[in-house]
């Protein structure tokens, strides 16, 4: 048991070197003023200080090659990237016809030409498109999302992405497409996916009012989804191109926007996906300024960036076990017993600092042994395991985790109870 988790964590270490980090960064701002230089790498410069991240958001994804407010001048992101030394996961916009689309190109060959290596260095994939299979589905459509684009173009964009990029320095950087997981599951998109190298996929618990989509069940519903594209990807990888939850805004069926649930989101979300290597672009920095966005997503608030803190916490917890030991008597021979955890009930701060989120799940796992229990507190302060027949006579180990990083700092009292017992039973 010890050996195979250790096992796993130096996997996922390994993978996790070459992951990308990032926000989504829009060409404008909410007043629909363009982002020009200066904003983005005030943007960029922000997401790399971001207090508890360790400086990993290194990565932008845009959504268009073009400069807000112009035909196909270069959107000057490009230039912010290049003096932020920050990577790109480049976009081009494909929801707004075969014109439009060629300025992409133009713009994506003007920067190759403009800047050479120093562009095409930073440049981890290009995304033709984001949501164009969404928006022409019944659900985009009930939704008024806007014009998009179907199988058939996307494929024809795709394929002039890969012209226009052949013999230059974006010669051989992944090819992907964004969409969300709806549009991935869909039999009819295939050949969409067929003509990729990577899948992004957005993905918001938040917006899947059908189902059961409160924060405790957050988690599982985002992989899910995930699960679900990596099922219909024929292979290729997935990268989470969206996900979040937002910091504000009107409750969607369960779900409640506020901090307190972002904060959950990204523990078990962000930080999950971060240890399994996968390449994530959260949604999203800031999206507050200038104007009031309902729902938010920000993980800052308006105003400016490096002065505003994050409306929550962004680091990760650490995976600190507990080891407890237990000399078992004796005369607990041919017996069972239990091992029940007692918590401080509430009111009773004066044993904090801890802290329980949902869904409460703790992990006993007995060492050198393969038996592992994992269970849910109740709001009874107490958590029983299974028995086991009693080791009579020997010391006994047992390691606890939490499933989210339970945060607790105790002293294991008797009267009242805290702390992890061994009951005998039978
Ligand atoms: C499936 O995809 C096709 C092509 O994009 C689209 O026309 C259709 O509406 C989609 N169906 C659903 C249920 O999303
Ligand atoms: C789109 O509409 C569906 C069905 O009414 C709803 O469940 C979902 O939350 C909406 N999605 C978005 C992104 O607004
Ligand atoms: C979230 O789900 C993933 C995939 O099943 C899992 O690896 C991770 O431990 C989960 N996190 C929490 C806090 O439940
Ligand atoms: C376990 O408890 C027994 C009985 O009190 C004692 O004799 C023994 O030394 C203990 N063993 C250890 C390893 O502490």
């Amino acid at each position: 048991m010890r050996f195979l988790t250790s096992l796993l964590l130096s996997a996922a270490a390994a993978s996790a070197q070459n992951q990308l980090r990032g926000f989504n960064y829009g060409a404008q701002f909410l007043n629909d003023a363009p982002k020009r230089q200066v904003d983005f790498e005030y943007e960029f410069n922000a997401a790399k200080q971001l207090p508890g991240t360790n400086g990993q958001f290194t990565s932008a994804r845009l959504y268009t090659m073009v400069q807000w407010q112009t035909t196909n001048t270069v959107i000057e992101a490009i230039q912010a990237a290049i003096n932020t030394k920050t990577t790109l996961l480049l976009g081009l916009w494909a929801s707004a016809g075969a014109a439009t689309f060629d300025n992409e190109i133009v713009a994506l060959k003007a920067a190759i030409q403009q800047f050479g290596s120093a562009f095409t260095d930073l440049v981890v994939g290009i995304s033709v498109g984001s949501e164009d299979l969404y928006r022409i589905s019944p659900t985009g459509i009930e939704n008024k999302s806007g014009p998009g684009a179907n199988p058939n173009e996307l494929v024809r964009y795709i394929q002039l992405t890969r012209d226009a990029i052949r013999n230059t320095g974006l010669a051989g950087k992944p090819i992907g497409h964004v969409d969300t997981w709806t549009a991935y599951v869909n039999a009819s998109n295939n050949a969409v996916i067929e003509a990729l190298d990577f899948v992004g996929v957005d993905a918001y618990p938040y917006f899947q009012t059908t189902m059961e989509n409160g924060i405790e069940n957050g988690n599982k519903t985002f992989y899910d989804a995930f699960d679900a594209t990596v099922a219909a990807a024929r292979g290729k990888p997935v990268w989470v191109t969206e996900t979040g939850w937002p910091v504000s805004g009107p409750q969607q069926n369960k779900a409640v926007a506020s901090a307190d649930n972002a904060r959950i989101y990204w523990e078990d979300v962000s930080c999950s996906l971060m240890s399994k290597g996968i390449n994530l672009y959260y949604y999203t920095l800031q999206d507050a300024q200038w104007g009031t966005p309902s729902p938010s997503f920000g993980v800052k608030p308006a105003g400016d960036l490096m002065q505003v803190q994050p409306l929550f916490d962004l680091s990760c917890p650490a995976n600190a076990p507990t080891l407890f030991d237990f000399n078992v008597s004796i005369e607990a021979v041919s017996k069972t017993c239990n091992l029940v955890f007692y918590l401080p009930v509430d009111g009773h701060e004066w044993r904090a600092p801890y802290r329980i989120l949902e869904p409460r799940v703790i992990i006993v796992s007995q060492l050198n042994n393969p038996s592992t229990y994992a269970s849910n507190f109740r709001n009874t302060g107490m958590l029983a395991i299974n028995g086991v027949p009693c080791q009579a006579g020997e010391n006994v180990g047992y390691q606890l985790d939490s499933l989210r990083g339970l945060d607790w700092e105790f002293f294991q009292t008797t009267a009242p109870a805290l702390g992890l017992f061994m009951t005998i039973s039978g």
